[in-house]
């Protein structure tokens, strides 16, 4: 198992990838030119070639960003790829300065064992809200949860 950048060429499996938990609502879904504007924000995981797993870091100001999209492939899960996914992330944001790392996720126990804490949604900056949480289904009847780490 390798965890790389990935290349625009990666863009079909990484969506084909997502897409359960897509239609789950578990994820925001992105178009292919969105993932392509962003791909340098993504770590991909890849086992024989294959991806596995991804997750990427999106930059809001110069001192906030936060963990989107992160995803394991199902037969995959509990081997430490989405931990080693985010760590990867979070020494990226430090090296360019980052101070603080956001998420939402349903997912609070695997966050909080990364060393996020739980924070009040009237904390989740403006920006957010606005490109991204109107897209989603939920919206505006939101149950994640907002979890913040100081890097
Ligand atoms: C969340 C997800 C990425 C975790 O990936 P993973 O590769 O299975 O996680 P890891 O194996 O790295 O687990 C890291 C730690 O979190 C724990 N953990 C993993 N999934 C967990 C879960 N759902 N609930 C609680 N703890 C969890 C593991 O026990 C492990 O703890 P340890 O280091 O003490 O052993 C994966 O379950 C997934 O793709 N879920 C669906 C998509 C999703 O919810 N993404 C989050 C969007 S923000």
């Amino acid at each position: 198992m390798e965890f790389v950048k990935p290349t625009l060429k990666d863009i079909a499996e990484m969506i084909a990838l997502v897409e359960p938990e897509v239609k789950k609502g578990v994820i925001l879904p992105r178009s292919q030119e969105e993932m392509a504007n962003t791909i340098r924000s993504y770590y991909v995981a890849k086992v024989e070639g294959r991806i596995v797993g991804f997750c990427a870091l999106h930059i809001y100001s110069p001192s906030l960003a936060e963990v989107r999209s992160l995803i394991v492939k199902e037969e995959y899960r509990s081997n430490g790829i989405g931990k080693g996914l985010v760590e990867l992330l979070l020494e990226e944001g430090k090296r360019l300065g980052i101070e603080e790392v956001l998420v939402l996720t349903y997912q609070e126990r695997f966050f909080k064992a990364l060393g996020f804490s739980v924070i009040e949604k009237e904390e989740i900056p403006n920006p957010k809200i606005w490109t991204d949480c109107i897209k989603c289904k939920h919206f505006p009847k939101c149950n994640e949860i907002a979890l913040l780490k100081r890097i």
